[in-house]
């Protein structure tokens, strides 16, 4: 054994712990208290970022100015989180409507990448987070800012993507996440509300569910969707109706796509934001889009999420069924490898990483031939595809009936292809069973 010093983590006492671990930060980005001059806060208006809103006041003895993005989170009052900033003591407050930037520069591109994760999430948190972190630069600067705060936890992958925005666009920015540092739980972010006049809003008997949302989806997490074994309460679902509470009547909804973008639902044109929410309509009402899946998250962790995807369900589904109408076999053999590589990505944070727009070039290259309509049955829960029409398909119904031969397809010429294509495999297999014969 040598005798350089054992330097154990409990030799470290443990009320300095907290000091320390503000003084000394881990990233170059993390912000020392005596740096903190002026806060950009992300607000949702929420418990947390309310509570955050006064904390960052008095721990850091700063200004607080408050960003609030919209991104089509359904139901919000903007002018209601406005003035509950102003109340907390925020400097200035910010609301910005980003539906349209979100649906044109952040949807449309998953979209034409067929966007999932983990076989079912459509990303809608994943897309956002890197517009949101990215609108909070752009107020920082131009409010003269030097931090930014984020109501992210420790556990999650929002952290990623937010501090990894910010520290891709605005080096000269730090970021502080009061929620990894401040080691409140819920009753006691409920006690320092009371004590400092914060509004909290329904019951606090009961934790809620951690909701997120905007127009491309909802997730909840916590509560008894920690517990793998317990299947979805009622609750939960505060935007698709149930699927047993569905209509008895099918509908059939059409999607119509020019080079990869939706543009008319129902044979009527619309712009991108306006298309997306009559889809999702049209979904909620069929109790369409129902995800309960297990997440890979990007920091180690497994965790379950309730998905409510009425639009991306939909949309997704008639623009993979699309794409594969004008594709041939050898393209859409390879794309889906493609958009794998793009959702992991986005969902791992990395937005701004040029194999992004690598990987978008061919996307767009793919879609110039995206043009057609799908049409979608709906039906408590399901969406299947019933029609397809494009001026582009890569079909000939004359050359797919059964019974006709000749012209480009030779019936009598499949067995030659036959005797050639499996060639290969056939030598492989007489030798391996040789083998095993000797
Ligand atoms: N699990 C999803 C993701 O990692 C959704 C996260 C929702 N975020 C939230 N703060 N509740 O993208």
């Amino acid at each position: 054994m040598s005798d350089a010093p054992r330097i154990s983590a409990h030799s470290i006492p443990a009320p300095e712990a907290s000091e320390r671990m503000r003084a000394q930060a881990t990233a170059s980005y993390e912000a020392r208290p005596e740096e903190v001059n002026r806060v950009l806060l992300l607000y949702s208006g929420g418990l947390d970022t309310s509570v955050m809103l006064k904390w960052i006041q008095d721990e850091y003895k700063a200004e607080v100015v408050t960003l609030t993005v919209n991104l089509g989170q359904p139901g919000e009052d903007y002018t209601e989180v406005e003035d509950k900033a102003r109340m907390l003591g925020a400097v200035d407050t910010h609301v910005i409507d980003a539906r349209e930037e979100f649906a044109q520069d952040f949807v449309l591109p998953a979209i034409k990448a067929n966007a999932i994760y983990g076989l079912h999430y459509p990303l809608f948190t994943a897309l956002g987070r890197p517009l949101i972190a990215k609108l909070a630069v752009d107020v920082a600067r131009q409010t003269g800012c030097d931090t930014i705060a984020h109501g992210c936890t420790g556990k999650g992958n929002d952290q990623v993507r937010i501090e990894a925005t910010v520290a891709t666009l605005a080096p000269e920015l730090k970021i502080i996440a009061p929620v990894r540092t401040w080691a409140m739980g819920r009753d006691e972010e409920i006690a320092y509300a009371r004590e400092h006049g914060i509004p909290v809003k329904g019951g606090t008997d009961s934790a809620p569910y951690s909701i997120d949302d905007n127009l491309w989806g909802r997730s909840s997490e916590g509560k008894w969707i920690e517990d793998l074994a317990h299947a979805p309460e009622d609750d939960v679902f505060q935007l698709v109706t149930r699927p047993e509470e569905a209509p008895d009547e099918a509908e059939i909804v059409q999607v119509t796509f020019e080079a990869g973008v939706p543009v008319a639902f129902n044979g009527e044109r619309l712009g991108l934001v306006a298309l997306l929410e009559r889809a999702a309509a049209a979904g909620i009402k069929h109790g369409v889009g129902i995800v309960d899946h297990i997440e890979d998250r990007i920091v180690g962790l497994k965790v379950r999420d309730i998905y409510e995807v009425p639009a991306a369900e939909i949309i997704l589904t008639a623009h993979a069924e699309l794409e594969k109408l004008v594709g041939t076999i050898h393209q859409n053999q390879f794309k889906p490898q493609l958009d794998r590589q793009w959702a992991y990505l986005v969902y791992a944070g990395l937005w701004w990483e040029p194999l992004r727009s690598d990987l978008d070039a061919y996307m767009e290259s793919v879609s110039e031939r995206v043009t057609g309509t799908i049409g979608i049955k709906l039906y408590k829960g399901s969406a299947r595809v019933v029609t397809r029409e494009s001026p582009n398909a890569v079909y000939d119904a004359q050359l797919a009936t059964f019974s006709e031969s000749g012209g480009l397809f030779s019936q009598t010429a499949s067995p030659g292809f036959i005797e050639l294509w499996s060639l290969q495999s056939r030598l492989a297999w007489r030798l391996r069973n040789e083998e095993k014969g000797e």
